[in-house]
């Protein structure tokens, strides 16, 4: 199949090594003309360090790329989606499926990204989520991997699962879109805390409560919204935030560990480098959970180390001496 990825940061570069491996004819878009002569010199893409970039790979920073093709992946930062997406329209053959597999919520809008797509395109456009624990890094050097595919179209979330699906990267569909995205998006805010979590020096103990109790507080928001509460326990809920809380790969969890250092939230996000989508994330968490009167403690808290200066230590403190609970919200009643 003709297939055109739009993004080549890592995981767009790991996804079109996939696509390409699977037979298909695929192009890989870089926003800019120095990303793609860098592609194009060394051959590989510097995120994936000796993993070396098959010939068949065609580079463009031309978005006509998607032009007949069948389905096209954009792979950018949240941020950049709607107005990717939005650029691409009028190349775009009535009829393809477009993947998103970028992990945040819109920051204007809070709006998912898939909705965010379907705005730009309309309704002759079929959208899925490709989501799950990946780490590009990894995927590149063929890790054993399992992800998910999930569209209210179920004919293109299961053309997505067999497009992508090998003996190395195994895909599981599923109709719970809001779910699956929801959880992408939020896992970042909790990975944060939990690299806040290192950096303070806490052990294993803090991070798994942090774990368990941030899933709970995912699952509830992503229930209000109109997900599904199994969902949450899948691979794009509990399968990506233990990924992400747990791995030096993650960079939301390396932001964490310099504010848990001391280092001042802004000035860690630009020491990664690259986007850090929990930043946004915790905005967009703390915005929907006062909207939808959700109870999300551990993203408020993260708002306020974020946004407000306010130290982890302190805030850990509040957490740890919030009034008692039953730990399942409708036991005994
Ligand atoms: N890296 C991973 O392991 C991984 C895994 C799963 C999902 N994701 C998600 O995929 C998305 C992309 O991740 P990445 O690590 O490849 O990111 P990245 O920051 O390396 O950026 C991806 C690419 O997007 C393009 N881009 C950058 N700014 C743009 C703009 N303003 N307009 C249009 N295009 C622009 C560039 O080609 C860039 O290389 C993120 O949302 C991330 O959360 C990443």
């Amino acid at each position: 199949m003709k297939t055109a990825v739009i993004g080549s940061g890592g995981w767009g570069t790991a996804l079109a090594m996939l696509l390409l491996e699977n037979g298909n004819d695929v192009t890989l878009w870089s926003y800019t003309e120095e990303e793609s002569r860098v592609l194009r010199e060394t051959g590989e893409n510097p995120m994936l360090k000796g993993v070396p970039l098959p010939k068949e790979l065609k580079l463009t920073t031309d978005l006509g790329c998607v032009a007949g093709c069948g389905v096209v992946v954009l792979a950018t930062p949240s941020f950049a989606v709607r107005s990717t997406a939005r650029q691409m329209a009028p190349h775009l053959t009535a009829g393809t499926v477009v993947v998103s597999v970028s992990k945040g919520i819109e920051k204007e809008t809070s709006t998912t990204l898939t909705e965010a797509i379907h705005e730009e395109l309309g309704p002759n456009y079929p959208v899925v989520a490709l989501s799950g624990p990946s780490h590009a890094e990894e995927v590149g050097r063929g890790v054993p991997t399992a992800v998910v595919s999930a569209s209210k179209d179920q004919k293109a979330a299961e053309l997505v699962q067999d497009l992508f699906m090998s003996p190395r990267f195994r895909v599981y569909a599923s109709d719970d879109v809001t779910g699956v995205e929801l959880a992408a998006a939020l896992k970042n805010v909790i990975a944060l805390c939990a690299g806040c979590c290192d950096g303070m020096g806490c052990g294993d103990n803090t991070k798994a409560a942090l774990m368990t109790r941030g899933l709970t507080e995912i699952a509830r928001l992503g229930v209000a919204m109109g997900g599904r509460k199994e969902t949450f326990a899948g691979l794009a809920g509990v399968g990506d935030l233990i990924v992400t809380c747990t791995s030096m790969h993650s960079r939301n969890r390396r932001c964490g560990i310099l504010i848990g250092k001391g280092m001042e939230p802004a000035q860690a996000v630009k020491e990664i480098g690259a986007v850090v989508e929990g930043y946004y994330a915790a905005a967009n968490a703390k915005a929907l959970a006062e909207k939808l009167e959700v109870e999300m403690p551990i993203a408020a808290a993260a708002y306020e180390v974020l946004y407000h200066g306010k130290d982890p230590k302190v805030v850990l403190q509040e957490l740890m001496t919030r009034a008692k609970k039953h730990e399942i919200e409708d036991s005994w009643v």
